[in-house]
């Protein structure tokens, strides 16, 4: 991928002076001025999501300079290259191939000289086998009974994405009961372990590199409950119990994972982006195979929307594009996501890590110093539990947050009074941050009021006044579906791409995780010494001997 400085673009300089120009002018003047605002500012992805953008502090010239600094990146040649499997994760040397998990072309795709369509495919065939042994019972654990409940133990990738999914999805889901156990805190462990029967219990363990401490810890907690539990404590018994799913197929052995059940994936697959590999298992064992394939082909779909699509029509480059005109212009710091969906509830946590771990950088593809903002703060609720806690600041703040509303336009329950109200709150919200409230006519209604009243009523005015000028993007879902949910996940995963071409940094790394992990191993070494530590600066010796004297 090329190195440009994105601010040293001849785009970058006219959005700045258009910056100027536009920053004050209210979102109600643009649709004031512009008749067709609405109709030019929204996308449709084959009637499947519906992506209105016109509610944001932007015009047609905005976007006109946006598509400029696309092109000034060549935004399209580092799609091609992701796509080919070139290794643009330059920092790993590795390629960055997770739509080829969901590439439903039969096409061939060689990576150092192996064809890995048929490496996807092989190990698909694999989980389907799998997953239909334990849904349709034949799977039997060691004293014979069928599996009923699975523990996904996995964290970061190995956990967001499958939980969000599978709760997102809760209404295709079969009798298989589901956990996700991530946290180091033992809570999260013993939480799970004191619903379950051991005999009926199959537990994933979800690591790409087998060596993360928290599902390493959690694994041998599980296994160690499983032998306290069970009279049989041989290999076979273990094996009914325990699978996994990793790139590091000889950890997962050492671990006492027979062969047959390790699934495997591959160093070209990120963690925060491999929901759509064998990291999926637990997402087939709760929607069947048949469900999952359609999560890959709703994915796929936008592939091929975010590969073939001009730019000013890319539903994944617009939305991209205008988070870097608020975070690099108006210089926003966060972003709200919003699904007005409660089975949606994992979504922000998820797009967090997708987000924050690929963009949150500071030094730019040649390791320099960036000056400019990469990553927007990712942070969110569903609908409509944010409206009763954090809106007022939107509405209110003096704290500018871009915002992403997503909901169905079809629930997959039947209570359609609540849909439809919650429909209406959601439309509300929208048209509430953009347009506020029309000051002028509640002074002259109360200019109509006796004079007590009256200074009363205009102080009171003061504090009711709505000013408006919030930006948010409205996505439609037809439906929470397999199909929908995988192309929604694409769409965003496509978004954090293309703003870290743009603002030119690498996203496929995520080296800002280590240090503190490595410090932590230090620190637990100096936990276990009798002596009192004087290693590290006087704030963290306090903190470490106050606990070793408790
Ligand atoms: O947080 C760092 C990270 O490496 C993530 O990128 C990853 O999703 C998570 O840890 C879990 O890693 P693994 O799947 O190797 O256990």
């Amino acid at each position: 991928m090329k190195n440009i400085n994105p601010i040293n673009t001849s785009a970058w300089k006219k959005l700045q002076s258009h910056f100027n120009e536009i920053k004050d002018i209210h979102i109600r003047d643009l649709f004031f001025k512009d008749t067709d605002r609405q109709k030019n500012m929204f996308l449709n992805f084959h009637n499947k999501i519906f992506c209105d953008f016109s509610k944001h502090r932007i015009n047609n010239q905005t976007i006109k300079y946006l598509l400029k600094l696309s092109k000034e990146t060549h935004l399209h040649d580092a799609i091609e290259l992701m796509f080919k499997g070139k290794k643009i994760n330059v920092t790993e040397n590795r390629a960055v191939l997770h739509t080829a998990l969901r590439n439903r072309s039969n096409k061939p795709l060689f990576i150092n000289g192996v064809n890995i369509a048929d490496l996807i495919d092989s190990e698909l065939m694999r989980i389907k086998n799998f997953s239909d042994l334990v849904i349709s019972g034949k799977w039997k654990g060691c004293t014979g009974k069928r599996i009923t409940d699975i523990i996904n133990i996995g964290i970061g990738g190995s956990d967001l994405g499958p939980k969000m999914v599978t709760e997102s999805l809760r209404m295709y889901k079969n009798h298989l009961k589901l956990h996700f156990v991530s946290n180091l805190d033992g809570n999260h462990i013993i939480n799970v372990l004191d619903k379950i029967n051991y005999e009926t219990s199959l537990f994933i363990i979800v690591s790409k590199t087998f060596t993360t401490e928290e599902t390493m810890l959690n694994a041998q907690s599980a296994r160690e409950w499983f032998f306290k539990s069970s009279y049989k404590k041989d290999k076979a018994s273990v094996s009914c119990h325990f699978i996994a799913v990793s790139e590091n197929i000889n950890q997962a052995k050492l671990f006492g994972i027979s062969k047959k059940n390790i699934f495997q994936f591959w160093d070209w697959v990120g963690g925060r982006y491999s929901l759509w590999s064998s990291a999926g298992l637990s997402i087939v064992l709760s929607i069947g195979f048949n469900n999952f394939v359609e999560l890959l082909r709703g994915a796929y779909e936008m592939d091929m929307h975010f590969l073939n699509r001009e730019f000013h029509e890319n539903i994944p480059v617009i939305l991209a594009l205008i988070n870097i005109w608020y975070m690099n212009f108006f210089k926003t710091e966060t972003e709200g996501i919003f699904p007005y969906n409660q089975n949606m509830h994992n979504f922000p946590a998820y797009l967090q890590q997708a987000t924050m771990e690929s963009n949150g950088k500071s030094v730019n593809r040649l390791g320099k110093e960036v000056n400019w903002t990469t990553s927007s703060i990712i942070w969110g609720a569903p609908g409509t539990n944010g409206q009763h806690a954090f809106f007022q600041m939107l509405h209110q703040g003096n704290t500018l947050v871009p915002c992403d509303f997503i909901i169905p336009m079809f629930p997959d329950h039947d209570l359609l009074n609540h849909h439809e109200r919650l429909m209406s709150h959601f439309i509300a919200q929208t048209r509430a941050l953009a347009f506020g409230n029309d000051q002028d006519s509640n002074i002259k209604n109360i200019k109509l009021l006796d004079i007590d009243m009256n200074k009363k009523n205009i102080f009171l005015s003061r504090f009711k006044q709505f000013k408006g000028n919030n930006p948010s993007t409205s996505i439609i879902l037809k439906k929470v579906d397999p199909f929908s949910l995988g192309s929604l996940i694409s769409l965003y995963e496509h978004k954090i791409f293309v703003q870290g071409v743009i603002l030119n940094i690498f996203s496929f790394d995520q080296w800002g995780v280590e240090l503190g992990k490595n410090l932590a191993s230090d620190v637990y070494c100096e936990l276990k010494k009798d002596s009192i530590t004087n290693k590290y600066d006087t704030s963290t010796n306090y903190l470490i001997n106050l606990y070793k004297n408790k």
